[in-house]
């Protein structure tokens, strides 16, 4: 099982909206993908993905040895993406080490894991890298998002392998580009430091999770482009369409 920690130094860039739509789009190519909301008091992905109505266990619960993991997660109906609930508070420091036997017992099942940060490069993100292979930096082509994108690596960095960290640009729009109102993605390239993994365009529809009515074509192609890329397969970057 692939781990993937989601991340980005500022709230409200699409980390959690992009955690789902690339975990569908995997399942979509017949992977098993294991979501986990680790938004610790805000969680978002029970929403986003549909599947929180049964929830009576978090990852916390697991981590506690207070349940078993299978207790904790909540399947959609096909069965391959899954979904582990964060808990509101955290009753105690969760280290690396535990938090990685948790995952452990889950890479039997899953093709891949996505770990949903909060905003922040604090807290629990740093034991989340630990946990983590790769880390996917989520940032929206503007100067503020750079530069918490830049402080995340930076703190990164002091984990991972710098090669382990990659970019995921959010609500790029090439006419925003042009008009000089958004960077271009080598711009944020530049700033941040990070080797580009993929670029999602502005889509309203992304606000409709998780019955996802109305999300172009062009944006289902971008998820399922960079699906493809975490699968290893060689996709040529172009942000031109968007
Ligand atoms: N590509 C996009 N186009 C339009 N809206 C988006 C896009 N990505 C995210 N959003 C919207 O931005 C808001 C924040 O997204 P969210 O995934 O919750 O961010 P984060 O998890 O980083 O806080 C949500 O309302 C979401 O629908
Ligand atoms: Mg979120």
């Amino acid at each position: 099982m692939k781990r993937y920690l989601i991340c980005s130094g500022k709230g409200g860039v699409g980390k959690s909206t992009l955690s789902v739509c690339i975990a569908r789009a995997l399942c979509a190519r017949g992977k098993s993908v294991l979501l986990v909301d680790c938004d610790v008091g805000l969680r978002s992905l029970d929403l986003l993905t549909g599947l929180g109505q049964s929830a009576v266990y978090t990852w916390q619960d697991v981590v506690s040895e207070n349940c078993m993991l299978s207790d904790a997660l909540l399947t959609d109906a096909v069965g391959r993406l899954s979904l582990l609930m964060p808990p509101a508070v955290l009753f105690e420091p969760i280290s690396a080490e535990k938090f990685s036997q948790m995952l452990e017992k889950a890479a039997v099942d899953f093709d891949f894991c996505f770990l949903d940060a909060g905003a922040g490069v604090d807290g629990i993100v740093p034991m989340l890298a630990q946990a983590s292979e790769t880390a996917l930096v989520v940032a929206t082509p503007d100067s503020v998002s750079a530069r918490a994108a830049a402080k995340t690596a930076e703190m990164l960095w002091q984990i991972l392998p710098p090669e382990r960290l990659r970019l995921l640009l959010n609500r790029y729009s090439v006419s925003a580009v042009r008009d000089g109102i958004n960077l271009c993605a080598d711009d944020m390239i530049d700033e941040t430091g990070i080797r580009f993994l993929g670029a999602v365009p502005e889509d309203a529809g992304l606000r409709v999770l998780p019955c996802g009515k109305g999300i172009a074509s062009r944006t289902a192609s971008a998820f399922d482009r960079i699906a493809a890329r975490l699968l290893g397969e060689a996709v040529p970057f172009s942000v031109r369409k968007f």
